[in-house]
Order: structure tokens, then sequence, then C-alpha cells
């Protein structure tokens, strides 16, 4: 494998049109941060790069439905994602925007030195334009009904059903979102990326060199490149964004997908201003993309095609993609509110931050989709958490405060067993860097999770606290035994669940090296010493110079050893690590969503409801003047009504006629209660043949309207009239 002096870590910007969900964390941000926590410790130089993509025609419709400027949206939800992200952990070394003003001048450059390099193909088309909105229509802007399904609410470029790639063209009966007109053909001009002239260079640097990429990332790259690519326009009619920096491009801006990976390059220009080059240019600088599926193609073809045409730009040397996860079962929409969104979950679970990294990194989509469950959530940190790592370091740490007084007992009187224990925590360690540096991150965890086990069998198989009633030697070397491996915890844990790492730290009252991060801004790293004692405060220091005497600070490289933390260590207080999560809480939170669906159920029965009631009956066959003639119509008042015992259906309905009282059984208890009908004026056909219904004689017929929702309503004059007036 080739060496690297230094590792670019990027997540995927998110869209600032809607809120961070787990969704996400699970796609990319967890990962990266596992990821990087995991090569900070092991001293390597790491820049760790996001921020949101605040540009794109979702949040200019978004913004034109609230009323309110796409500004507004993306400062909104720029912040609590920003926030959402700093609550879990992840700890980007920058969290940028690409509204800020050292991208649109980056993007706008990178699009100049291609424009001026001839690199782009421009072409005149027609494009659907909103005569009304005077605005060309992206492909979002364009609904109509779906040439495949039939869903009438397809998009210009998807159908949502189906999930079939449309244009606008294939749309039946297109209008646009913006001002429900038929849209119209206007000539534009855009510019575009030749992708087809990459194709080889593409087919050789993904297909021949990058074979180890993981195989639904290198399997999606291989039907792009195998479907033959086609120039891609990089501009848009639009007037939210960068503008195209060129003469004649009025009212256009770079397409969001062009610009919002230069935002990788922005943000690390914007933390590190003097530096920024080498992390891009340098090809011992190893660069790695965590994104979603759905970003495959981007990040795989379009970008390096972009850096490539550039030049002097370094291309990703891996693009970890993850699959999808969906929410009990179903897919995960953001405009469905089909979601766990991150925000929430930090207010309703305050403190249990790592549980929900826990899961989505044991649950990872890694090869393919997943499925997020509240019962699996609990079931995992009940069982795992709590019960294998929590319950170990707090018998460990318990235990030693008892026999001990918290201080690291002395190992004095070993066995096999313990050396042979501690040793069996090595190969977890080389797993764990195997499975960490390809990616495997589920797999990493469980290997983490083994030394929780091995601790666990350890402790329950070498029962100190029986040990100690007869040979407190042998108690005090089965303990130290024991918080040698919670200290082994304390590191083994830090890229996945980096809370209950420190505070497991915290009470062994030891630090760790967390290696550097750039945070600090211009050129200077820093090292972290995560120190015990102090809750999360960061502590930090200048790279060069010598850690602290004094602390005792764990180093990635101690696991596996043999100790970790010496005889007459004094501990702190023993702390619950994890704690229960209660059926009432993960059933408030099925129930919520329970909630969310039958809203929408409710929402989506009724509007199919509307739709149905506008469906009209053809016209029946003709008739002649004298066979309506015939039929005697008039008004009459509903004296009294009662059901028609055991049918659901019937009413016995009491009428004046004006001619007679009457009785007539009719078939709308469905729709309406006899007090419904007491006192109402309604229609009836007088003169149909007496039935017999249900042993009670009915003569006539209510007159009722039917419309397409298959409801009846009686009719009923528009005022109230003698009974008996005849109607014709
Ligand atoms: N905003 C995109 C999404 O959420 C991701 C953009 S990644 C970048 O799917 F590379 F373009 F920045
Ligand atoms: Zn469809």
């Amino acid at each position: 494998m080739k060496q690297y002096k230094r590792t670019l870590v990027t997540c995927a910007l998110p869209y600032a049109n809607g809120p961070v969900h787990i969704g996400h964390l699970a796609g990319a941000y967890i990962p990266g941060d596992i990821y990087v926590r995991y090569l900070r410790m092991r001293g390597e130089d790491v820049v760790f790069v996001c921020g949101s993509d605040e540009h794109g025609v979702p949040i200019t419709i978004k913004a034109r439905e609230q009323g309110v400027t796409p500004q507004d949206i993306v400062d909104r939800y720029h912040k609590v994602m920003k926030d959402a992200f700093t609550g879990l952990g992840i700890n980007f070394d920058i969290y940028s925007r690409t509204s800020s003003q050292v991208h649109a001048e980056n993007a706008s450059e990178f699009f100049r030195k291609l424009y001026d390099q001839d690199d782009f193909v421009t072409k005149e088309s027609e494009q659907l334009y909103d005569e009304e909105a005077k605005m060309f229509l992206t492909d979002r802007l364009i609904e109509g009904t779906c040439p495949k399904c039939g869903n009438p609410k397809a998009y210009g470029d998807q159908c949502e059903k189906c999930g079939c790639t449309l244009s606008p063209e294939e749309l039946i009966d297109p209008k646009s979102k913006l001002s429900g007109t038929t849209p119209v053909k206007k000539k534009t001009k855009h510019w575009y990326l030749p992708l087809d002239k990459y194709e080889p260079w593409l087919r050789d640097w993904i297909l021949e060199q990058h074979k180890e990429w993981k195989t639904n990332v290198y399997g999606q790259c291989k039907s792009w490149l195998d479907g033959g690519l086609q120039p891609r326009a990089v501009t848009r009619d639009l007037d939210w964004g960068v503008p195209v920096p060129v003469e004649g491009a009025e009212g256009k801006v770079l397409y969001v997908w062009f610009d919002a990976p230069i935002g990788y390059i922005s943000n690390t220009k914007e933390l590190l201003p003097e530096s920024w080059e080498k992390w891009w240019k340098d090809p011992e600088t190893r660069l790695i993309h965590f994104i979603g599926k759905d970003n495959i193609v981007f990040h795989c073809i379009v970008f390096p095609s972009m850096l490539k045409a550039y030049g002097d730009y370094i291309l990703p040397e891996n693009v970890p993609a993850n699959e999808f996860l969906n929410l009990e079962g179903d897919k995960i929409s953001t405009s469905r509110n089909w979601a766990v969104w991150v925000h929430e979950y930090e207010n309703e679970f305050p403190g249990q931050e790592d549980v929900l990294r826990y899961v989505l990194t044991a649950n990872a989509p890694e090869t393919k989709d997943n499925d997020f469950t509240w019962k699996d959530f609990q079931g995992r940190n009940n069982s795992e958490l709590v019960a294998i790592f929590g319950n170990f370091v707090n018998r460990a740490v318990v235990l030693t405060h008892k026999y001990f007084g918290g201080a690291v007992p002395a190992n004095l009187k070993p066995e096999a067993v313990d050396a042979e224990t501690l040793a069996s925590v090595k190969p977890c360690r080389e797993a764990l860097e195997k499975y960490i540096e390809t990616f495997h991150f589920r797999e990493a965890l469980k290997e983490a999770m083994n030394i929780a086990r091995i601790g666990n069998k350890y402790i329950s198989d070498m029962e100190p606290w029986k040990v100690a009633k007869e040979d407190m030697d042998r108690c005090a070397s089965i303990l130290y035994t024991c918080l040698q491996l919670c200290a082994e915890l304390a590191i083994a844990f830090e890229p996945f669940t980096p809370f209950g790492a420190e505070k497991l730290r915290h009470m062994l009252r030891v630090g760790l090296d967390a290696g550097t991060d750039h945070r600090t801004g211009e050129g200077t790293p820093t090292v972290n010493f995560y120190k015990p004692g102090e809750g999360k405060a960061l502590h930090t220091r200048a790279a060069s110079s010598p850690a602290t005497t004094g602390d005792l600070i764990l180093t990635w490289s101690m696991l596996g050893t043999s100790e970790l933390i010496p005889a007459g260590h004094q501990l702190g207080e023993a702390e619950l690590l994890f704690r229960k999560i209660e059926d009432a809480e993960v059933d408030a939170q099925i129930a919520k969503l329970e909630a969310i669906k039958k809203a929408r159920e409710e929402a989506e029965a009724a509007k199919a409801a509307a739709e149905a009631a506008k469906k009209v009956e053809p016209q029946k066959p003709e008739v002649t003047f004298d066979d309506f003639a015939a039929m005697d119509i008039r008004t009459a008042t509903v004296l009294a009504a009662e059901r028609v015992p055991k049918t659901d259906k019937l009413l016995k309905l009491t009428i004046d006629t004006g001619i007679d009282q009457r009785t007539i059984v009719s078939g709308i208890a469905e729709y309406y209660s006899p007090e419904d009908m007491l006192g109402k004026q309604i229609c009836i056909l007088a003169n149909l043949a007496p039935r017999v219904i249900r042993g009670i004689e009915s003569k006539g017929m209510i007159l009722m309207a039917k419309q397409g929702d298959g409801k009846m309503r009686f009719i009923t004059p528009q005022e109230v009239l003698a009974n008996g007036a005849q109607i014709g």
C-alpha cells in the first residue's frame, strides 16, 4: 500500500434544506468521524472537512413555499446541522458553507479556469420556461404524470413512486410547480463538462487502478461507465447559486453539483489559508470521501473529471460510500417527514449520543440497505453497551474501590489465564486496525466489543468477589488484569463511542493522546489530550511541545500490551458508563412515528377522496319525456326516523308527502343518523312501486346525490316548501 504523509477526509456536504437525520449519520458522518478519530490516535496528520451545501433548486422551492428567502432557509438549517454534528461528537476541523465568500470566489475561479482552457462544450437547447414566473424550469420544478407508472406527481427528472429516471419531455401533461401553468419551450445556452472525453481515463483510473473500492461503489461506477458517459451541464438558469463568471451568462449560476464538491476545497482553504494547497495538490496526501450511495457518481466520476480537467489536483484514493438506512421498514424521507432527526434525538435522549453512534455503526448499511428500528436500538444498548461493556467496567471499578481503596492493586499472584486474557486483546487490535483502514466499521466495532466481551467473561469466570473471601493476593491480580482491560476499552472505543470512552478515562483518571487536529485554524496543528477529571474539556498543546508530565496518557500503541495503568494508580469514583433504555422511551418514539404515519395516511386518504369525488359517472341511456313525466317526484318532510334493527345501512323514515303520511326505508344509515334526518325536507319519488324491506313496507324512494367518493347526500329544496310540491 502506498504510504501517505497526510489524509484529507471529507464528508458529503449536506443540503441545507432540512435537518440531518440518522440516514445521513449512518451513511457518511459517523463512518467519517470514526475513521478520523482513529487516524488521529495513530498519530496521522488529518484534516476533516465538511459544511452545508446551500445551493440548488430544492432550497429555492422551500423558500418560496415558506415566503422567505433562500438565505433564510440555509441560515436556519446550517445552524441546526452544525449543532447536531457537534452534539454527536463529530469533530470536523471546519464546518463551513457554500454560501461563503471564500467559496463563491473559489468555485468561480475553478469554473473560469476550465472555461479559459476550453474544457467545456456549450449547447443551446430548448428548455421548459414558465411564462408567468418568467423563469426557466429546472427538472424539479416540473411536475407531471409518470409515463411508466401513472404517478401524477412525477418530477421532471425522476418519478419517486416507481424510481425511474425521466426527462421533462417524457412527462404527460407537464405543469410548472411555480405557477401551475403549462410550460413552454424556450432556447437557452449552457456549459457542459464533456464527460465522454474523460471516459477512457476514468475507465482506467477506476476499473483498473481502484479494484479495491467497495463492491457497491465499484459496481455503480462500472455500470455508469459501461452505459457510456454524456456531456453534463454544469450551469443552470437560476438566481440562487454562484453566478457563472463569463460574459453572456446573466441569470445563470453554477449547477449545485458543480459548486458543492468544490466546497470541500473552499472549506479547506478557509481553514488553512496558507497551507491548504498541500492538502489538495501534494500526491502524498490521501483524499477520502465519505458519502451515501446516491452521491457515488458525483464523487467518483464527475468531481474527479473536474479535478483532472483543472490539473494539479490529487484524486480521491477511496470513496467508501454506504448504502441506505431505512427506518422501521420504510425509506427515510425528509419530504415525508419519515426520519429520526438528529437534533430531536439529542433533545430527547440527552447524554445518549454514544448509543446512537453505536447502533448506527453496528447496523451500518455498509454493503446493503439496512433498517433502523427502535427495538433494535434499545436491544443493542441494553444487551451490549450496558450488559457487556458497562457491566464489566462497573464491576471492575466498584470492586477495586471495595477491596483496594480505589487504587490499582499490585499484580501479586498472577496466573497464566491473566496473561492469556490480556494477550487475546492483541488480535482484536490487529483486526480493528485492518477493518478501520479498509472501511469495515461494523466489523471494527465488533472487535472493540470483543475486548469488552473478553473482560466480561474474564471477571465472571474469575469471580473476584468470591476469591476476595479467601485469597486477597489473587483477587488483586484479577482486578489488576480487569483494570488493564478497562484501559484497553478506553482506547479502543474512542473512535466509536467517544463520550463513554471519555467517561471511562475519567473514572480511571487517565488521559488519551487523541492526536492532532486543525481546529484552531492557521497551520498550527494541536495535539488533543483528553485529560482525566475535567469532563469533556479538551486540552490542547502545540504539536511540538511535550506532554505534561505526571499525567497518565493512554495511546493507541498501548492497545494489546500487558500494562496500561500501573499498580498504585488511584482511580476516580465508579460511575455507570451507560444506562438502560426503558420500554417507555422507545415506545414513545414508536408512537411518534406511528402518529406521523397515521397523519400522512389520513392526508393521503383525504386527497384521494377529493380526487375520487371529482369522478363523474357517464351519462345514462336516453329516456323519453313521457318516461320522465311518469315519475311523481315531490317534496316531503321527515316526521320520524329510526334505525331498522340488525342492519347497518337502513333507516325507517316516516314521511309527510303532502298527500299522506307513509313509511320509506332508505339505505342511508351509513351517512345520516336518525337525528340528522328528523324534520328535514327532502325530495322523494312518490309513485315507486311499494317494496317490503326487512318486513317493513316501503312506499317510495328518497332522492340522493352520489358523487365519486361514494357518499350519499339527500337533496333538499333551496327554501322550505309546502310538502307535496311537484318537481319536474
Ligand atoms: N448535498 C448533497 C447531498 O446531500 C451532497 C453534496 S456532496 C458534495 O446529497 F460533494 F457535493 F459536496
Ligand atoms: Zn413512475
